[in-house]
């Protein structure tokens, strides 16, 4: 990864910087969506969803030869996860709904992964309880998302070791050091936890089949930043005798001030799910924009939505009416849309969101054992 502050940055650790999507594809060896695959997907999901229509999701690794499967009779299961370093922010949200999405069209199970262990290894502020803590409180906002209980296996990596360490443990015998240094950026001062921790990433793409005694396709939907992990995932896969695990990617919720995402250790760049509507309008209120200096400005030669964290708050969760997303775009571009008020609508919009959220976030804690799966 480049190293130049003009560049560009895309880690599972770190996001920075404007990101060219189309290099990530290159740099990452995935593939664009089709207008051919949205096609296909389609014919199982109806209408697609505005995050597969506005191309938030973009990118992927084997999706055709997943409905490949999926049209022979063969359902995959979908795997996502978290790593609880803090509380959720609207960011992490994106994958989560879209996984629902898919979840409910073609009814399939989701096993959801909480790298507790990941965070405690990387962050040096964190202990495990702090991150087993987190990983309960994330807990209730992937439950407020809407899963079926029925369908859907929660697991935190130190609770759940029994099963996953001994999948781990296979798969990490065909990963040399060479390998995770290369692929990760490791060095000799990595700490040896989080050298060995790819393994416990990789392990849930395969441990339904050993848990059911058959092979079963894995979907992985997930930010883009996690696809190296994916990367060595798919070389072991056959020496284990796996399907290789496919993956669809998003792009990121970008960050409230200037450039790169939607960041908890930024907590200014950022919308928490449990943040109230006041504090989050504060922050709306103070973010960066793709507006003029000033009103006069603006009007005369209009801002640019296109580098705008707040058109790009509407495109991604908040206007799913494709008419009126371009009613915004237009407006702002054509100067008529002032920048405070665009702001004032779009936090009255979230307020909305997190009230609505945090009941059902609320609720979640009565049933949060029917989604924890223990061994
Ligand atoms: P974590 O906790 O960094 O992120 C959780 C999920 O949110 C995505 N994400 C974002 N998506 C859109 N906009 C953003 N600004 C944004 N920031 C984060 C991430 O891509 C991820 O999908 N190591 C993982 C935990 C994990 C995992 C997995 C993730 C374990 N197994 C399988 C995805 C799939 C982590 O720390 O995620």
């Amino acid at each position: 990864m480049p190293k130049d502050e003009q560049e560009f940055v895309v880690t599972p650790w770190e996001v920075r910087g404007e990101i060219d999507y189309e290099k990530l594809i290159r740099d990452f060896g995935t593939s664009l969506i089709t207008d051919e695959l949205l096609e296909r997907i389609k014919k199982y999901t109806g209408e697609l969803h505005p995050l597969l229509k506005r191309k938030i999701f973009f990118s992927h690794r084997d999706l055709g030869w997943i409905l490949d499967r999926y049209e022979e009779g063969e359902k995959f299961f979908l795997y996502t996860g978290r790593g609880p370093s803090g509380h959720t922010h609207l960011g992490h949200l994106v994958p989560w709904i879209f996984t629902k999405y898919l979840q409910d069209k073609f009814d399939v199970e989701l096993y959801f992964q909480m790298t507790d262990d990941e965070k405690f290894l990387h962050d040096p502020k964190l202990n495990l309880d702090d991150t087993a803590a987190y990983a309960y409180e994330n807990a209730l906002d992937v439950i407020a998302c809407g899963f079926d209980p029925k369908k859907t296996f929660i697991f935190i990596d130190t609770e759940y070791a029994k099963t996953l360490y001994k999948i781990a443990t296979q798969f990490a015998k065909h990963v040399t050091f060479s390998t995770v240094k290369a692929a990760f950026g490791f060095d000799v001062s990595t700490n040896i936890g989080l050298i060995f921790f790819p393994s416990i990433q990789a392990a849930p793409c395969f441990f339904p089949s050993v848990l059911k005694g058959k092979n079963i396709p894995c979907l992985i939907p997930a930010a883009i930043d996690q696809s190296v992990y994916w990367r060595v995932a798919r070389d072991v896969a056959p020496k284990l005798n796996f399907y290789k695990p496919a993956e669809i990617h998003s792009k990121f919720f970008p960050s409230l001030m200037k450039g790169g995402k939607m960041s908890a250790s930024e907590p200014e760049s950022a919308i928490f799910t449990v943040d109230s509507p006041e504090l989050a309008e504060r922050k709306i209120m103070n973010a960066f924009t793709g507006g003029q200096a000033t009103i006069k400005e603006q009007m005369e030669k209009g801002g640019n939505p296109d580098i705008c964290p707040i058109y790009h708050y509407y495109k991604i969760l908040f206007e799913w009416d494709e008419k009126k997303l371009a009613e915004i775009y237009e407006s702002c571009k054509g100067g008529c849309l002032i920048c405070g008020d665009d702001k004032q609508k779009l936090a009255e919009r979230v307020g909305s969101f997190l009230i609505e959220h945090q009941k059902k976030r609320d609720r979640a804690k009565d049933v949060i054992e029917d989604f924890i799966l223990r061994d």
